[in-house]
Parts: C-alpha cells; structure tokens; sequence
C-alpha cells in the first residue's frame, strides 16, 4: 500500500473505549451524567481555574462568551483576520459588527495595532469606546495554533479601554505563559473568557466539544445554565432566560475524560515532533519552521513552514496537491476571514502580516502518533516539491 501521512487525527490510546462503554452500560449518554462533571473537574485542575462549563463545541463556547459579555446588536467587536472564521461567526450571530486587526509574527492579534486602532480610530469618553459612533465592546484574541498572544499588553489595553477579553484558545489547551508577569497563567484563563475546542483535529477531542471559562466562577455557572436550556426548573419548565441547547453530552465527556488522562503525553509529543521538524529544515533556504513565543511553554499543536516567496512562486493549491500526490497531507493556513462572502464589507485595520502569511504558510502533518520516519518523511517531500517549483 502506499504511504499516506494525514493532516492531523485523533489518538486513542488510552482508556476512551472503556469510558465510553461505561457511559453507554449507564445509559447516560446524553447532557447529564457524571462524566461531564468528572470533565470539568479535569480541566478546572489542569487550567488552574475554579470553574469550567463543557459545552457542544468550540463555537458555541465562543458564541456563549459573547452573549455573556453582553454583546448586542450594533456593537463593535475586535477580531482577527488570519484564523479559523468560527471566531468570528458569534459576532455576527449576536448581530453585532466585527473590525478585524492585522496579526504580528505570532499569528495572534498585534497589540500595537490594537492599541493604535483604539487610539486613533475611536473615541473614549473616560467609560466607552465608540467607532463610528457604536459601542466597542469586546476583543477575540485567538492564540494560533497553540502560540500565544502578547496577553499583557492586550489586556493592558482592554483594561484602559473598558473592553471585555474573549480569549479563543480552542487550539492552545495547554498552552502557559513561563516567563513575565503572567507566569503559569494558561491560555483562556488570563482574559475575562477563555474558550477550548475538542474537535476531531484538536489537541484532545471529544467528537466535537468544547469548554468554556471565565474570571469569575458565577459567570461560568450562569452560561452553564444557558448551555441547558436556561432551566429554572427542571421539573416545572420554569424558564426566566432564553437559553440555548449547548451543553456537552455524557458521550462525549466519557471520551474527554480519557483524552485529558493522556494530554500531558500528547504535549510532550507534540513538542518533540516540532523540535525533529526544526533540526531537518534547518538551513533549508525555499522554506523555515515558524517558532512559539520564548516566554511560552506551548503545546506545539500545529506546525507551520513559511515559504520563501522569492524562490517558489507556486501557488498553495500546487504546493498541497504535488504533496497529496507523494501521500503527504498538508494545508493553507487560511483564507482571510475578511474576504469571505459575509465578510467583505466589513471594515479592516492595517491588515499587513495576515495576507503575507496568508500565501507563505503550509501547515505539515502534526499529529500526535506520528514517527520519526514519518516526519523525515515528509520534510523529505517538501524539500523535493519545493525544490521543483523553484527550479521551474
Ligand atoms: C481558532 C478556532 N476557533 C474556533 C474553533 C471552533 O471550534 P469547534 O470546531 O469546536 O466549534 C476552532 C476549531 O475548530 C478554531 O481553530
């Protein structure tokens, strides 16, 4: 057969079929049962925080964030333009109206930018930040692919512009800053939300699922309860909110209970891997590794080559098919957020580095199964494709 290296799946190693069994024996398998509980409680201990709602996925977690800042209608929120577009759709489900801000080198959102876009772009009376006359309320920052954003400086500037922080940290469970005055803080416990993904291609998966936290623990029991439905009673359907159908199943905690048993192994993989990659793309001149922030300890989820743009005109689609071909997965980072159908008319501040790494970055396969041939493998691949393009 001939060899193929995915992307980026699962890994069930550990005691998920035993779990699972368990909860379906039980016959709880839907939103109550005490795996979701036990999931929870794992994460709460791991992050370090009080309290932790598990949810259906990382959107609706986002989407959760933002009702419970108090997002309405007409308000301004601050999201990026390079990242997955489900950290911008729950702007638009709450009506509300995104500004996207260029990212730095980390692929997170630039503080400096930020800053300058409150500074210059807005007004504050002392209380409010508007934009063209509406209420800035909030600011999505999404830690990419396991990095992190420079968080003191944004929430500096949330704090100075009174802006709440959803921190969108579906790809960066594990993720902690080891250096500055946010030492053992993790990624989606430093901002007023912090929002995590189990999805099938994340650091530890559910199916689909996601988690949610926030500063203050009521807040966290107040969007669990909107996660159910917004029940008051269970008995009576006595309902005072309007609540949404959010809350993670008994199913898929069963599986997150056993995948956070093995998380602390799969970052040490992760980070293994990404140090192989490093060592063999060393001195490549058509493409080089782009590296996590020195004051991080991150859990490495996604690797990211840059291309050298001056040799290797190709495009992305070329570059992933000739790949496909040699049985080696890869992809684009992302199309711009901004330039998508619901997108396009919404406005844009400096968008410099997005669309620069926009057409340089290829995403290599990152799984946590992967071997050591596998990845000399694959560099082996990408070196050959991007070697033939560069050569014509
Ligand atoms: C940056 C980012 N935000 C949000 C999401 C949405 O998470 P989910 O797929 O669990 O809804 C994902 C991943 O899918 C993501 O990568």
């Amino acid at each position: 057969m001939s060899r193929f290296i995915p992307l980026s799946i699962p890994n069930f190693e550990g005691n998920e079929r035993k779990y699972v069994d368990d909860a379906i024996d039980q016959g709880w398998v839907s939103t109550g049962g005490a795996y979701i509980t036990k999931l929870e409680e794992s994460l709460a201990k791991f992050l370090h925080t009080a309290n932790v709602a598990a949810c259906q996925s990382g959107t609706a977690a986002l989407h959760l964030s933002m009702v419970e800042a108090g997002v309405r209608p007409g308000d301004v929120v601050l999201v990026p333009p390079l990242t997955f577009i489900a950290a911008v759709n729950p702007v638009k489900y709450q009506f509300a109206t995104p500004v996207f801000i260029d990212c730095d080198d980390s692929f997170c959102m630039d503080p400096l930018k930020l800053q300058e876009f409150c500074e210059k772009e807005c007004s504050f009376d002392g209380t409010q930040l508007s934009y063209n006359g509406h209420l800035v309320k909030a600011v999505v920052v999404v830690h990419v692919f396991g990095n992190m954003a420079d968080m003191v400086s944004i929430m500096d500037i949330a704090k100075k512009y009174n802006l709440k922080v959803i921190e969108d940290a579906t790809e960066a469970l594990g993720s902690k800053y080891t250096d500055g005055p946010l030492t053992g803080k993790f990624a989606g416990t430093i901002g007023d939300f912090g929002c995590y993904s189990f999805n099938g291609n994340k650091i530890i998966t559910t199916g689909g699922g996601g988690a949610i936290t926030a500063n203050d623990t009521k807040v966290v029991d107040h969007i669990r309860y909107l996660s159910t439905q917004a029940k008051d009673d269970v008995h009576y359907y006595i309902h005072n909110e309007v609540g949404y159908n959010y809350r993670m199943t008994n199913l898929q905690a069963a599986l997150g209970v056993a995948q956070m048993e093995e998380l602390p192994e799969f970052i040490h993989r992760k980070q293994e891997n990404f140090k192989l990659y490093c060592q063999l793309f060393d001195g490549f001149e058509l493409g080089k590794m782009i590296g996590f922030r020195e004051d991080i300890s991150s859990n490495m989820w996604f690797y990211s080559l840059e291309i050298n743009r001056d040799k290797v005109q190709a495009t992305m689609r070329e570059i992933i098919t000739a790949l496909e071909k040699r049985g080696v997965q890869t992809r684009a980072i992302w199309g711009l957020i901004n330039e998508q159908v619901p997108y396009v008319h919404e406005a844009t501040y400096k968008l410099e580095k997005a669309p620069y790494y926009a057409e340089r970055i290829l995403n290599l396969p990152s799984s946590t199964q992967i071997t050591k041939e596998d990845i000399e493998y694959v560099v082996q691949q990408v070196k050959e494709v991007l070697e033939e393009f560069a050569h014509g």
